[in-house]
């Protein structure tokens, strides 16, 4: 959007990270460091402070953001944790590993968070800034790594301020992070342990700690990033870009329904609240398709700039053939 701030350089304090706990509660985006790389955070909880990270980064798609907290324990309220998921953390939380689990039952993380999928990518970082910002803040913080989209991720808070000023509210400065590379991405939702990203914790020690080796071919799995193609598919047809006058049809708009049946992503055609309600709608108007008896479902246009190409491509994700 055209909307700039000055965004501040929080130093490394207690009075610091109560100022960036505060803008994280207030909604608004604070870069922090983790052992890894500088991390762009919003609370996890809050729908419209998620769909302004996708914004701040320019991102072209919805991808799912990794879900941070302090502890095991905070972490077990969003995550269910197997045998095996618990000794990983064990042995390497807090550090550089991910893990993608199912998301709990009743966990509180905005939708975006996890673009609608039934698994969260949750991790424990180490860095005591990281920590202190967490544990200050009480709650979950999603966060990508805090550069622009398609750029590389930033190791200190000048690499941040370069990207991101002007489009997030603060950093918090805790000098250069240490390992410099992400963290690595542990999927444990199949029936084999799979690597979704190599990181900065080894494989072997992975294999060591589980007794197992660790599949490392995602090719054939829908999780991992890139290979999301129709997997948000609702049960009914989407047809996008809709302009005809139908008037039994069921509706996804873009703007005022005026009369038509159906949902709005935003009655005011407000891109960050419709990225916001976007998947917890798709969700809705299956449903209503499903109870009217309908199996198509029409899309309004939405404008293909900012946030709105993010939700064109997860729109036309929706709307692709189910057996592709
Ligand atoms: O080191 C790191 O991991 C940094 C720091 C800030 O923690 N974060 C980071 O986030 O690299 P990001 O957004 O750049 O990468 C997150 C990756 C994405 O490739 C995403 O597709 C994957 O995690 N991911 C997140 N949730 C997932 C899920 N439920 N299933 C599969 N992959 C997921
Ligand atoms: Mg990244």
């Amino acid at each position: 959007t055209s909307e700039t701030q000055n965004t501040i350089r929080l130093s490394a304090t207690p009075r610091g990270i109560r100022a960036a706990a505060g803008l994280l509660r207030a909604g608004e985006l604070v870069a922090f460091p983790t052992e890894t790389v500088y991390g762009l955070g919003a609370d996890a909880t809050n729908p419209r402070a998620v769909a302004s990270v996708f914004e701040a980064k320019g991102r072209p798609r919805f991808n799912p953001l990794i879900v941070h907290v302090p502890d095991l324990e905070a972490a077990r309220k969003i995550a269910r944790f197997d045998a095996r998921a618990l000794a990983l953390a064990d042995a390497f939380w807090p550090g550089p590993l991910t893990l993608v689990l199912p998301l709990a039952e009743g966990a509180r993380v905005a939708d975006l968070v996890t673009a609608g999928l039934p698994s969260v990518a949750i991790r424990v970082p180490e860095h005591p800034l990281a920590q202190a910002l967490l544990r200050e803040f009480g709650g979950p913080v999603a966060a990508p790594s805090a550069n622009p989209s398609g750029r590389i991720s930033p190791t200190t808070a000048d690499h941040v301020l370069d990207g991101l000023s002007g489009r997030i509210a603060a950093v918090l400065d805790g000098g250069p992070t240490g390992v410099g590379v992400e963290s690595t991405i542990l999927g444990l939702t199949g029936d084999a342990p799979l690597l979704l990203r190599p990181g900065g914790l080894p494989l072997e020690a992975l294999e060591d700690a589980l007794g197992e080796a660790v599949a490392t071919d995602i090719s054939g799995d829908i999780t991992a990033p890139g290979q999301l193609k129709s997997h948000y598919a609702p049960g009914v047809d989407l047809v996008l870009n809709a302009d005809v006058a139908d008037a039994g049809a069921l509706w996804l708009a873009f703007g005022p329904l005026a009369g038509r049946r159906g949902l709005s992503l935003s009655e005011r055609r407000d891109l960050r609240e419709a990225a916001a309600k976007l998947f917890a709608h798709l969700h809705a108007i299956d449903a209503l398709a499903r109870e009217m008896g309908v199996s198509r479902v029409l899309v309004d246009p939405v404008p293909d700039h900012g946030l709105g190409r993010a939700i064109n491509d997860r729109l036309r994700r929706a709307a692709a053939p189910r057996d592709s």
